[in-house]
């Protein structure tokens, strides 16, 4: 487990909501229910919220009578995300590494993950998809969503900076192959832009 992205976690988790909400003018909030929209949750189903953070998709997604789990490495994390679930039904919080789930073979209908994926290493990547195959239902759906590239120059490269540091120094190389990636892992992939068109959205459904 990388100690020190748990520890920087465990520290901006204090301010993480704050900082989301300023930089996306709340949109953010939409975006994470359009997203549970995406995956077709309802009563009865299983889900996984992979790479949590302060627990947004795992809450509303929770609010559809789903049994959710919120998966996170950090702690910080997962305390906002206990403080801010409290009182919702359905939903309980897990701390594990995405690479290695502590769940059953097919456990879960649908599984999601919000902006975290380009911040795992390329091996932490493809062992996570494998491990999402493996607790996922067959028919069952893998729902990513990330940042588009920033089209202004400048933020592209903060943007390009910011993935080198956390996830792979050649992230625009993983980025031009992960349609094909994920293809390898599952069926009926397909890549949408978000509403409001700074994220997209990669979904496969499990052979
Ligand atoms: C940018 S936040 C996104 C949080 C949330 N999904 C959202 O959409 O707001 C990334 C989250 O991924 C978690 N994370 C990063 N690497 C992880 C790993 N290998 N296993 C589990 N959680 C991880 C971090 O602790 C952090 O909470």
């Amino acid at each position: 487990m990388r100690r020190g992205r748990r520890f920087y976690y465990d520290l901006f988790s204090r301010v993480y909501d704050k900082v989301i909400a300023l930089h996306s003018a709340d949109k953010a909030g939409k975006l994470r229910s359009w997203l549970v929209e995406q995956g077709g949750c309802k009563g009865g189903m299983r889900v996984l919220d992979l790479c949590t953070g302060t627990g947004s998709v795992a809450i509303e997604a929770s609010r559809t009578g789903s049994l959710v789990v919120g998966l996170d490495f950090s702690w910080g994390m997962l305390e906002k995300a206990r403080d801010k679930g409290k009182g919702a039904r359905h939903l309980v919080w897990v701390q594990g590494s995405a690479p290695f789930l502590p769940f059953r073979d097919e456990s879960f209908h649908v599984v999601y993950c919000s902006h975290a994926f380009y911040e795992l290493r390329d091996w932490e990547k493809l062992w996570t998809l494998g491990e999402v195959k493996r607790v996922l239902l067959p028919g069952g759906c893998f729902l990513m969503m990330e940042h588009e590239e920033p089209s202004h120059p400048v933020v592209r490269f903060l943007y390009k900076v910011r993935l080198a540091s956390m996830g792979s120094l050649d992230s625009s190389r993983f980025i031009s192959k992960e349609l094909k990636l994920f293809s390898r892992f599952f069926k009926d992939v397909v890549r949408e832009k978000s509403p409001t068109g700074n994220s997209k959205l990669i979904k496969g459904v499990k052979r």
